[in-house]
């Protein structure tokens, strides 16, 4: 391990401060079963200009100005390394949506298919996450213009893509359906609400409300819980390599899992400590415990505007970015 990063163990896992490609370098091969995330949205949110918001340094937060290839080769870096650190037949499991850049809508999850193929992850599955509370104006232009040509529908989901590691030999090295009667015993998953919403590749969450996390765009803990319960076993590894509020590790923590969540905004890994540790004080006590709101009218405002995308005012993109 080096120095360029901090570690702190919390619960079944740990969070890391640093930048996610040195923190990977570190890592052995093939030591997570199962990586999730939601990385940054091109140039959707600058986390330096939030981080000082929420240390009152700042009145607002905006967009970060980065060129779309520089953004391209910063992901395919980190997710090349990614792909040795996952285990053959591993998945890894990835929120994306698309995102306004020089007032065009750009697609990038799209986009982001072709990146991930071109590294070698094998593409398995598109999930729809549908918002089922989502503030956008973009549907009312047409009621201003009822003409053809004004459709501009608003945004009400984002991407969940599921990738998974290429196994050497099929037969031999799928990680999942190698596993012992044993395991498979107390990994099983509960079918009773299984055919409604949760065999279907469009799932419905409410996304996180600004007073419920101070990260800017945290993806729904039930969204996780889902996709880790699905794709990991008990006392696998987990990996979040841009885990912000730590979202992936309460969820793994909570279900059993070994967890590494890397951030590198010292404000959000601090917090994403603190809501472990209250997780793991929970299991261990079994007395219910509530996280830390998040403080500051303002910036819960601008999330609210963050989560609309308006057709002339190129706004941010919606929750998760
Ligand atoms: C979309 S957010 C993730 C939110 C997270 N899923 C949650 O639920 O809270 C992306 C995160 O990537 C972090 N980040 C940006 N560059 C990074 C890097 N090089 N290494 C690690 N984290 C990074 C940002 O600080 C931000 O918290």
């Amino acid at each position: 391990m080096t120095s360029d990063y901090e570690r702190f163990p919390v619960g079944r896992g740990e969070i890391a401060l640093g930048d996610c490609l040195t923190v990977l370098r570190g890592l052995p091969d093939g030591a997570a079963t199962l990586a999730v995330t939601s990385p940054p949205y091109h140039n959707a949110i600058n986390y330096e200009q939030h981080a000082q918001t929420l240390a009152g340094e700042k009145e607002r937060w905006g967009r970060i100005e980065i060129q779309y290839d520089e953004y391209r080769q910063f992901l395919m870096e980190r997710f090349k390394e990614l792909l040795r650190v996952v285990a053959p037949g591993g998945y890894n499991v990835v929120n994306i949506a698309p995102v306004s850049w020089q007032g065009r809508r750009v697609p990038l999850p799209f986009h982001f298919v072709g990146w991930m193929e071109e590294l070698g992850w094998a593409f398995r599955e598109d999930i729809v996450w549908e918002k089922t509370v989502a503030r956008d104006r973009r549907s009312g232009v047409l009621l201003q213009h009822p003409y053809p040509g004004y459709y501009y529908p608003s945004l009400v989901a984002e991407y969940v893509f599921v990738f998974q590691r290429p196994g050497e030999r099929r037969d031999r090295s799928n990680i999942y359906w190698h596993r012992s009667d044993a395991d498979r015993a107390g990994n099983e998953i509960d079918l009773s609400d299984y055919q409604g919403e949760k065999s279907k590749n469009v799932w419905r969450f409410r996304p996180v409300a600004p007073q419920e996390n101070i990260h800017p765009c945290p993806y729904p803990l039930e969204l996780v819980e889902r996709v880790v319960e699905f794709y990991s076993y008990r006392g696998d590894l987990v990996v979040d390599i841009f885990a912000g509020s730590g979202q992936t590790n309460v969820a793994a923590e909570k279900l059993g899992r070994r967890h590494l969540g890397i951030d590198i905004m010292r404000e959000y890994a601090d917090y994403a400590v603190s809501r472990v540790r209250d997780v793991s004080r929970e299991a261990d006590s079994e007395t219910v415990e509530t996280s830390p709101a998040a403080p500051g009218a303002t910036r819960d405002a601008q999330r609210d505007e963050a989560d609309s995308e308006t057709v002339a005012g190129d706004q941010p993109t919606p929750a998760t970015s």
